[in-house]
């Protein structure tokens, strides 16, 4: 049990009076490669990282089917009555949610996990409260590690029985049509489906997955994360406007979406295209053959090889998809100016985290050469932590 255990239990308590039917918990996520490749039907290789999100649950023994939400990072909870989901959501299209948006996350899913099994139930009103060690605004899906506890503890208490795919699906939604923000499913699946020492290969189209073991610790390397602490928000601005040029991107070559372009096709797509929207094709495009190489790699020579092709990936989000920040491209440049095997930003970009691949010996100076690189640019002080890939879903106690 970690200190997020202890603090969902006891908000539970506070919030009801009473103890839980149980804990559930669920991973945050770094991304090892294939950066807004998912909404592309595009492929990823995430991993889920050992920070998790941790739902305390309890089914109410009274008939008045109101769920309740509170969570240790605001100040009072929400409670609406189950039939009154399918009134506040969807959100509109560009509108901000009917309740606060920390809390269309664990109703958004409740009401999408009530649409997908329409056949069960009964759905018995619900407290549920939320603790986490996930980051919020890092780039590590502290809202997919939400999405992931909540559905995990519903979909057992409330016996809908739906497997890892469909969950992250709900989450998906949740997010998309609850909170609004448009975001693809990558951050669920790899939440959902997360198991120790491997990423996930994951195909955006066809949900299919593979998973592809990553040997870092045998390989005598870490992953260090570096958290910018400059917050994002996928719910507006630049996340909304990228796919937004994708789309077009793609109507303009004729295919249902960028997954159907190939680097070969990039010479007529150049033609086609104004300058942005080509810069923005040819991330996805090279971005997706990116991961597919990424995976070859680590499949025939293991993890040091793939280091060249994270740098690539960061210097396509700096350039051609223009999602990268100062402190993003510092945490990257300092991380290979000591000796990073491959760094790159990880997550939706504009603020969030850097990732880096270096020896297990050199955890300390890479963070003292990225500290003292923040400290000379003016920047905040970075959070640093390494992370191995860790296991998905669970019910704790
Ligand atoms: C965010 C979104 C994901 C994905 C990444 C970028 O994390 O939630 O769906 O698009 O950005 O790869």
């Amino acid at each position: 049990m970690t200190a997020a255990h202890d603090a969902a239990r006891a908000l539970f308590t506070t919030l009801t009076g009473h103890e839980p039917d149980g804990l559930w918990s669920a991973p945050g996520r770094v991304n090892l490669i294939g950066e807004h490749t998912d909404y592309n039907d595009g492929f990823v290789l995430p991993f889920a990282i050992p920070q998790r999100t941790v739902a305390a649950v309890g089914l109410r023994d009274d008939d008045r089917g109101r769920i309740l939400v509170g969570s240790t990072f605001a100040d009072e909870p929400v409670e609406v009555g189950l039939d009154e989901l399918d009134r506040l959501f969807p959100t509109p299209s560009g509108a901000h949610p009917a309740v606060p948006e920390w809390a269309a996350y664990p109703l958004g899913v409740a009401w999408a996990l009530r649409q997908a099994a329409p056949g069960a139930g009964p759905f018995g009103g619900v407290d549920i409260a939320i603790a986490s060690d996930v980051p919020v605004g890092a780039g590590l899906s502290s809202s997919a590690a939400i999405e992931g506890a909540t559905a995990s503890a519903l979909n057992e208490l409330w016996g809908t029985d739906l497997d890892g795919t469909a969950l992250a699906r709900i989450g998906r939604r949740a997010e998309n049509e609850a909170v609004g923000a448009p975001t693809g499913i990558m951050d669920q699946m790899a939440s959902m489906l997360g198991e120790p020492d491997t990423a996930i290969f994951l195909d955006c189209r066809s949900l299919e997955t593979r998973p592809v073991p990553l040997g870092v610790t045998e390989a005598g390397l870490e992953i260090l994360v570096i958290d910018t602490r400059v917050k994002h928000a996928h719910s507006t601005g630049g996340y909304r406007e990228r796919r937004a040029s994708c789309e077009l991107g793609a109507s303009i070559m004729g295919v249902p979406a960028l997954r159907d372009v190939s680097i070969a096709d990039l010479l007529r797509a150049q033609e086609l295209m104004d300058d942005v929207t080509f810069r923005r094709v040819r991330h996805i495009v090279t971005e997706n053959q990116r991961v597919l190489d990424t995976v070859q790699l680590l499949q025939e020579h293991g993890v040091r090889a793939i280091g060249d092709l994270l740098v690539a990936s960061h210097a396509s989000m700096r350039d051609d998809f223009e999602i990268s920040t100062p402190e993003l491209d510092t945490a990257v440049e300092t991380a290979l100016a000591v000796g990073a095997l491959g760094a790159r930003m990880t997550g939706g970009g504009f603020g969030g985290a850097a990732i880096a691949l270096i020896e297990a010996d050199a955890v300390e100076a890479v963070s003292d050469a990225v500290n003292a690189a923040f400290a000379t640019a003016g920047f905040a002080a970075p959070l640093l932590f390494t992370v191995s890939p860790a296991a998905g879903p669970h019910r704790d106690a």
